[in-house]
C-alpha cells in the first residue's frame, strides 16, 4: 500500500454565514493536528459544526478565518498543501487526489455497480493496476459478495460499508468520515471502524471522524468537541 506519512494542522478556523442582516458564526477558532496514522474524532451535538469543519478541511469551501494545511508525501515527492489557500480549480483536483471522503449520505453513483463505485477514485486518477489489490486491500469491509450489485439495491449498512472503501481505495493522505456507523448496527460498526483505522494506520495517513460513538472517540488519539 501507499505510505504517505501524512500531517494535518488546523489552526485558528471560523466559519460565518450571512443570516439576513447578521453575522453568524457557526465555528470560531478551531485547531487542532494530526500526525502520520493518527485518528482525530470529532465530537459534538447536532449542529455544532461538525460536517461544516469535516466539508472545509475537505476542500469544499473556504473558512472566513484560519488556516488548513495538509503535508504528505506521494511517491517520494513531498507535498504541503495550502488548503485555504488554493482556488476552486486546485480544490477540484485536491479532493480527488488526496481526500478520501465518507459523506454522513454516502453519495453512491445509481448507475455504477459496487465495484465500479469503489474504484472510481482510482479510475479518476488514473492508478492503472493495482485494482484486484486494492480490493484486496478492502476485503475486511464484506463488500466483495456486493460487487456486481447496483446502490438502490443495497441495505443502508451495506451503503454505508461501499461508501468507506471507495474513500480508501486509491489510498489517499487524508481521509474524512461524516458520521460512518449512523446507519450500522454495533458489531457492523465496530468491525468498520476496525477496517477503517487500520488502513489509515497502515498508510500513515490522517483520519478525521465526526462521530456520537462514544467508544470511537475514546480510541481516537485526538479528540475535538464542538459545542
Ligand atoms: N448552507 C448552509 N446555510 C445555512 N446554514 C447552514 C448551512 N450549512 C450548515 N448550516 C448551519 O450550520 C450549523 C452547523 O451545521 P453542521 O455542520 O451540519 O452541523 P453537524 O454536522 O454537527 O450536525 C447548523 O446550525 C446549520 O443549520
Ligand atoms: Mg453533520
Amino acid at each position: 500500500m501507499r505510505r504517505t506519512t501524512a500531517v494535518l494542522a488546523v489552526e485558528g478556523v471560523g466559519v460565518c454565514l450571512r443570516d439576513g442582516e447578521a453575522n453568524r458564526w457557526i465555528l470560531h477558532d478551531i485547531g487542532f493536528a494530526a500526525r502520520p496514522g493518527e485518528v482525530v474524532a470529532v465530537c459534538g451535538p447536532s449542529g455544532s459544526g461538525k460536517s461544516t469543519l469535516l466539508n472545509l478541511v475537505g476542500g469544499f469551501g473556504i473558512p472566513e478565518e484560519g488556516s488548513i494545511r495538509l503535508d504528505f508525501k506521494t511517491g517520494g515527492e513531498r507535498e504541503a498543501l495550502r488548503v485555504h489557500e488554493l482556488t476552486e480549480a486546485e480544490r477540484v483536483r485536491y479532493r480527488r487526489q488526496h481526500v478520501g471522503f465518507i459523506f454522513q449520505f454516502f453519495n453512491l453513483l445509481p448507475t455504477l455497480t459496487v465495484e465500479e463505485n469503489v474504484l472510481l477514485p482510482r479510475r479518476l486518477n488514473k492508478l492503472g493496476g493495482g485494482s484486484e489489490q486494492a480490493l484486496e486491500r478492502l476485503a475486511p469491509l464484506g463488500v466483495g459478495d456486493l460487487r456486481e450489485r447496483f446502490p438502490d439495491s443495497l441495505s443502508g449498512g451495506e451503503q454505508q460499508r461501499v461508501a468507506i472503501a471507495r474513500a480508501l481505495s486509491h489510498a489517499p493522505p487524508l481521509v474524512l468520515a461524516d458520521e460512518p456507523t449512523g446507519n450500522l448496527d454495533a458489531a457492523n460498526a465496530d468491525r468498520v471502524v476496525e477496517c477503517l483505522w487500520d488502513q489509515v494506520r497502515h498508510a500513515r495517513a490522517v483520519l478525521v471522524i465526526a462521530t456520537h460513538n462514544e467508544r470511537i472517540a475514546e480510541r481516537a488519539d485526538r479528540v475535538v468537541a464542538l459545542r
